[in-house]
């Protein structure tokens, strides 16, 4: 008996298929180099994701980590200006080396913009290819932790790394004010409906302006650890380098959380 011939449809579907399935192998063995793969999060604009994820990379960087991070904020990169890096990474034989700077490993799509201002307008689908790209291609090494910076909301690029990186869990980021509470909340719905781990919380902005200890409470209610607080400080104006290489109080406050969230890591490894 002969087997039919394929339709040109159904060719597509399985090159397409093949494809998928050959991108996810080359995305996992990159993340098999990876001791832990964290993404710092929240469902809330402006809280400073951004800004944790880069001093807290830097953090684990300065005690001798190897750490990378990756900006899963498409649309608006953001890392790249904080991370002052002005060297693109190396594009050799299909791969990515990243861009290093203080000791960090770093890849965003802020390095493919012709300028900062150009705006890049993706649909879903396409924030979604540029994600599994970075991921398929970047060649990382080896690491102890990479941190990814993702965007705000509960959609397109926290949905696509959610699926694609056998993430170790999220810290999250609040601030005093109740709507960033509510949109942490939705975020941490997220996480637990994909069935993936909060770490813990930050509060962030503490102080005279917008109070605190919602944080805190925030962590209570969703019964996760609190990982700390940073303090609204007029230190970050200055943006020559990460905030945690310029000023001792802050450094201090990202030593505490880094040291929190290695040891949610710990208390996940044990639990596993
Ligand atoms: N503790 C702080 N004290 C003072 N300024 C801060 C503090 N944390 C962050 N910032 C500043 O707030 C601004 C917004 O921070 P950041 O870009 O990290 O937020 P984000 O959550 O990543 O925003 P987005 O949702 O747009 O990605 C930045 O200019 C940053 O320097
Ligand atoms: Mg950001």
């Amino acid at each position: 008996m002969t087997t039919p011939a394929m339709s040109p449809q159904q060719k597509a579907r399985l090159d397409a298929m093949k494809h998928q399935f050959q991108q996810r192998r080359r995305i996992a063995d990159h993340m098999k180099r990876v001791k832990h793969k964290v993404a710092v999060y929240s469902g809330k604009g402006g809280v400073g994701k951004t800004t944790v994820a880069v001093n807290l990379a830097v953090t684990l960087a300065q005690k001798g980590h190897r750490v990378g991070i990756l900006d899963a904020d498409i649309d608006c990169p953001n890392v790249v200006r904080a991370m002052k890096v002005d060297r693109r990474p190396e594009y050799d034989n299909e791969r990515f080396i990243p861009s290093e700077k203080w000791g960090v490993k770093v890849l965003s799509m802020g390095f493919f913009q012709e300028n900062e201002e150009e705006a890049i307008i993706f649909r879903g689908p396409m924030i979604h290819n540029a994600i599994t790209q970075f991921l398929e291609m970047t060649d990382w090494e080896d690491l102890d932790y990479l941190l990814v910076d993702l965007p705000p909301g509960t959609s397109d690029a926290p949905l696509t790394i959610m699926q694609t990186i056998p993430l170790d869990g999220f810290v999250i980021v609040a601030t005093p004010q109740e709507l960033a509470k509510i949109d942490a909340k939705r975020s941490i719905n997220m996480i637990r409906k994909m069935n993936l781990r909060v770490l813990g919380v930050v509060e962030n902005y503490v102080g005279e302006v917008f109070g605190s200890g919602a944080g805190e409470a925030l962590a209570q209610e969703v019964n996760a650890p609190f990982l700390g607080q940073l303090r609204l400080r007029s230190d970050y104006l200055d943006t020559s380098k990460p905030t945690v290489l310029l000023s001792p109080q802050v450094r201090e406050e990202y030593e505490h959380i880094a040291e929190q969230v290695i040891r949610a890591l710990e208390e996940k490894a044990a639990s596993a």
